[in-house]
This record gives structure tokens, C-alpha cells and sequence, in this order.
């Protein structure tokens, strides 16, 4: 019999390429959206695992806006935070496991080595807070959890720093692009086939870092998207400090995947492969 997975956030960037990959992996997929369902109300959360037969549920819904995120952050909370306490505990209540989709931000990029799922976390800004409360309340109310810490997403269906470089390409002989950030680029694809690795291998409950392979940063990222896509541009280092945002970002947020997922280059490459040639 087909499993039914329910996706909370199901029309954002990596909800609608996680739904189309279990749609073709033989799944029923419930796809929840914003207005089917806001993750802030505990009654409605609770009334559709009473009205449907769910097998896993995949919280993708969030407040992704990190730096907006420094001036509403009793929003982002509620939406982060309180949003995935409630989709635990209506999970936790019908003993239904749940993946809880979380971030390198709720590392201070201060460790200078890759992350391991056992390294102290520690929060530098207002969203990663908020994500890492997340994390806890799903601990606590649905042990049937996996965690799966992702980072530098870029998929078909969203804004995001690859589409951006592209776009930006067609009209300026140069670019500036950050050098002193150093984190993992994940495809939306990627990151739904490692979740799904998941579940189907049964892998234990626990905290996964669920990112592209290896690291780069944000010019070295770049770089390899010109390559790749044979464009012809100067690409410029430059220093975060050239670039003022109002959200702090983790200097070195790289993530060890214990070979989860691929390297960040070929997800990169099927990616531009597939969208842009
Ligand atoms: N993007 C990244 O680089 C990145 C990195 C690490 C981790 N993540 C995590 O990965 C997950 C997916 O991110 P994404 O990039 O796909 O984000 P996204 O495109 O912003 O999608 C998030 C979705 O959540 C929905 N949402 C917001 N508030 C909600 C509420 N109260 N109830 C129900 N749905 C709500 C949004 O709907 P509206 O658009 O209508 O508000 C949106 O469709 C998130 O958990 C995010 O924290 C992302």
C-alpha cells in the first residue's frame, strides 16, 4: 500500500521539489500550504493528522527571511518555533515520525572544521535562534524525529543565490561576491532524495546534516556556476565586511553529511544542467 507523507510548506522552494520527488517515488503526498494549513494553529495541525491517514511527516514550512527576521522575531518564533513544537506534537500524538528540515545557522561558524551532528551549537542571529528552538521542541515532543540540518539551498522554485548569479550574469561584466563565508551549497533535489535515504533505509531517529559535500563559499560558488554554464565574467572577492547585512552570518557554517549527500559541485552541475542550458 502507498505511504502518505504530509509536506507543511509545500509551495515553498524545496516543499514543491520534495512533494514532486515522492509523488515519483510512489508516494501519496498531502501537500499542505499556508493557507491549508498555518503551522501556528495547534487545532488545525491536530485536525488534519485526525482527518487523514499519515505515515511521515515533512516539515518544511518556516520564516526563511533571515535578515527581516532580526526586527519580527516574536513572528519568526511563533512561525519557527511554536509552528514545529505543533506539528511534534500532533505527530507525537499519533506516533507519526517527523522530519523537522533545520539550518547551519544554529552554529556560530567560530569551530574552523566542518560540523559534526555532535558539535555545541550556538546561535548568532534572530532565524537560526528560532531553528534551533525548533530543533528542541521536536526532541522533546515527538521522539520519532529525524533532524536534518541543511544549508545554501538553491532549487527551481524560489529565490536563491545560484538563479541570482545567473540573472545577474546576462546584464554586468563584473561581479563582487563574499570570499570570507565558507558553508555547504545544497540542491532542493539533493536534499529530498537524502531525506527520503532516510526513511526508506530506516536509518535511527536523531540529528542529520543533510548538505551538499565538501564546501566552498559564496565566490567559490560563483565561480563554479560561470564554469559550469561556460559564462564569461570577472568575479571579485570581497569581504563580508564590503557587503553590511542586518543578520550576522556563521564565518565557517560547513556541515560534515558522513556522506549523506554528493558533492556540492555535481548537485550544482545536474542543477544548471537541467535549468539553465
Ligand atoms: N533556503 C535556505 O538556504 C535554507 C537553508 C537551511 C535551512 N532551510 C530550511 O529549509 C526549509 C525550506 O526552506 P525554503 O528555502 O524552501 O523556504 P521557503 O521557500 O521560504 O518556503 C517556506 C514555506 O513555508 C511557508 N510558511 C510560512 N509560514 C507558514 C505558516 N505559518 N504555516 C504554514 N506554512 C508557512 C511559506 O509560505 P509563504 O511563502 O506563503 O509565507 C513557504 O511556502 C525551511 O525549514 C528552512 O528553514 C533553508
Amino acid at each position: 500500500m502507498k505511504k502518505t507523507v504530509l509536506i507543511t510548506g509545500s509551495n515553498g522552494m524545496f516543499g514543491q521539489d520534495a512533494a514532486r520527488l515522492f509523488v515519483d517515488s510512489g508516494y501519496d503526498v498531502l501537500r499542505a500550504n499556508k493557507a491549508d494549513l498555518d503551522v501556528t494553529n495547534l487545532a488545525q495541525v491536530r485536525e488534519i493528522f485526525a482527518k487523514n491517514k499519515i505515515d511521515f511527516v515533512l516539515h518544511a514550512a518556516a520564516y526563511t527571511k533571515v535578515d527581516d527576521a532580526e526586527t519580527n522575531k516574536d513572528l519568526v518564533f511563533l512561525i519557527n518555533a511554536e509552528g514545529a513544537e505543533n506539528m511534534a506534537i500532533a505527530s507525537g500524538e499519533k506516533a507519526v515520525p517527523m522530519i523537522y528540515i533545520s539550518t547551519d545557522y544554529v552554529f556560530d561558524g567560530e569551530k574552523g572544521t566542518a560540523y559534526l551532528v555532535s558539535d555545541k551549537t550556538n546561535t548568532i542571529n534572530v532565524y537560526g535562534a528560532s531553528k534551533l528552538a525548533g530543533e528542541e521542541n521536536v526532541r522533546r515532543e515527538n521522539p520519532m524525529h529525524y533532524i536534518a540540518r541543511t544549508s545554501w539551498l538553491y532549487g527551481d522554485h524560489g529565490k536563491n543565490f545560484v538563479d541570482t548569479m545567473v540573472q545577474l550574469s546576462k546584464n554586468q561584466t563584473s561581479l563582487k561576491v563574499v570570499n570570507d563565508q565558507l558553508g555547504c551549497p545544497t540542491w532542493t533535489c539533493d536534499l529530498a532524495e537524502g531525506i527520503k535515504n532516510l526513511i526508506e533505509k530506516k536509518m535511527p531517529f536523531g540529528i542529520y546534516h543533510l548538505c551538499g559535500g565538501g564546501f566552498t563559499t559564496w565566490f567559490g560558488l560563483a565561480k563554479k556556476i560561470f564554469e559550469i554554464l561556460k559564462i564569461e565574467i570577472e568575479v571579485i572577492p570581497v569581504s563580508t565586511a564590503e557587503f553590511p547585512r542586518p543578520a550576522k552570518r556563521p564565518r565557517f557554517s560547513a556541515m560534515d553529511n558522513g556522506g549523506l549527500i554528493r558533492n556540492w559541485e555535481e548537485g550544482l552541475a545536474d542543477y544548471l544542467v537541467g535549468k539553465h542550458k
